[in-house]
């Protein structure tokens, strides 16, 4: 089989935990990757073998032989027709894992952020904005729309990403934004409880029945996840509480918008449930962090969201310190973070939220991956997707120290370079 070996990686990122290094580094190191799995992992001299000339190869071949092993190891005997690509001495990472966006959506709302900037507050209300515009668009000029996305994501080296209905909020548009959105991800997200739509204002019991009954109905299907934008000014606790409940009963995973804009119950809600993950995490009371400290429930923090309404950042340092789970996501949607770049989420944990580099580029690729509860990916390990990122840099701070900058090179999902 065909495979390929990366080698002479400068710094390479595997995430498999080493003593005193969550990241688990090594220098001087080589990827193999066979049938779009990574297949070995180790120092780049051990890899040395395999560079031996193809005349070597293809005469053992002929002669039906096994390459020789010594030196080399049972997964690099195996990938005998072996293409090498040289890192240069650059840092190589998992790729990102984006564990939250909302990519289905019509229209924009750039006024809004000039206004938030000129000194006017976030509010969730403007979600309705994007309900009418995308209710609005076809499926041909959404599906346009997400794969302008799926290219940008690509670029900046997200290669798992999960995308939440919640622009629709009719049955018959819940049901296309979920079939559009599986069209390019298997981490679909049902957010028919997003907010109340303002047909149903007068009448949110209503409009709970509906999402927990032929909303969930046409969109599950399509999802494996249901999530709730618990807030006020949105779903109380207890219609959150009903709407996971219907989506767990119809095998959906819940995960959880809590505690965005002030104190509030999403995430205790959130770890009651056994939520994969509670996203935002703005504001928390003791109470909040003991809880996530004691589950399984990550915390996903979202600092776009942050950087686009002036709002405080959450205290990434203080969960950490109480052992919690921290994700890094980029919230990508059109009202308060229209951003879809893991390297910008990584470099504002670090100037604002306390994180270091290493759990920053952790909480965006292991992170991620276990707030999708995904162990396929957010590592560099034997039998894992070969999802990796070569950067134009000779290691992962600098994502953090040269922000803006354009520095992913050379994105391999599932083993093909998309980039
Ligand atoms: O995650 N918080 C709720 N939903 C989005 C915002 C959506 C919007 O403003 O359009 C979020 O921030
Ligand atoms: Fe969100």
């Amino acid at each position: 089989m065909r495979a390929t070996l990366i080698t002479n990686i400068g710094e390479l990122t595997t995430n498999v935990a080493a003593p005193g290094d969550a990241c688990g580094t090594l220098h001087d190191a080589a990827v193999l990757i066979e049938g779009g799995r990574i297949a070995w992992v180790g120092p780049a001299s051990d890899a040395a073998g395999l560079a031996l000339s193809d005349r070597e190869t293809a005469s053992e071949r002929r002669n039906g032989g096994d390459f020789p092993t010594s030196r080399r190891g049972d997964a690099l005997s195996r990938a005998y027709d072996v293409k090498i690509v040289d890192a240069g001495g650059r840092a190589v990472l998992p790729g990102f894992v984006d564990a939250h966006t909302h990519l289905v959506f019509g229209g924009d709302r750039a006024d809004e952020f000039e206004a938030r900037m000129a000194g006017v507050p976030y509010a969730a209300g403007g979600i309705r904005r994007t309900v009418e515009a995308t209710r609005a668009a076809g499926d041909d000029t959404l599906r346009r729309r997400l794969a302008g996305f799926v290219d940008e994501l690509h670029a900046q080296g997200t290669t798992t990403f999960e995308v939440k209905t919640g622009y629709g909020l009719t049955v018959a548009d819940e049901e296309r934004l979920a079939r559009l959105a599986a069209e390019v991800t298997s981490e679909v997200t049902f957010l028919g409880a997003h907010v109340v739509p303002a047909e149903f204002a007068e009448r949110r019991d209503e409009y709970v029945d509906l999402v927990c009954g032929r909303m969930l109905d046409a969109c599950a299907r399509h999802s494996r996840w249901v999530d709730v934008f618990c807030e006020r000014g949105a779903f109380t606790p207890e219609e959150s509480r009903r709407v996971l409940a219907a989506g767990i009963a119809r095998g959906l995973l819940p995960r959880v918008h809590g505690n965005q804009l002030g104190h509030g119950e999403g995430v205790q809600l959130a770890v009651a449930l056994g939520a994969a993950s509670v996203d935002h995490c703005t504001y928390l009371s003791d109470d909040d962090v003991t809880a996530l400290a004691g589950s399984d429930t990550v915390a996903t923090l979202l600092p776009g969201v942050e950087f686009s309404t002036r709002q405080p950042y959450p205290d990434a340092r203080r969960l950490l310190d109480a052992r919690v789970t921290v994700a890094l996501a980029s919230d990508c949607n059109p009202g308060s973070s229209f951003t879809s770049s893991m390297p910008l989420m990584i470099a504002l944990a670090v100037r604002e939220m306390g994180m270091t580099t290493a759990e920053a580029v952790w909480a965006a690729t292991a992170g991620g991956a276990r707030a999708l509860r995904r162990d396929d990916v957010g590592a560099i390990a034997p039998g894992l997707r070969a999802d990796l990122v070569v950067l134009d840099a000779p290691t992962r701070t600098h994502l953090a120290y040269r922000p803006g900058v354009p520095l992913v090179r050379t994105v391999w999902k599932d083993g093909v370079a998309v980039t």
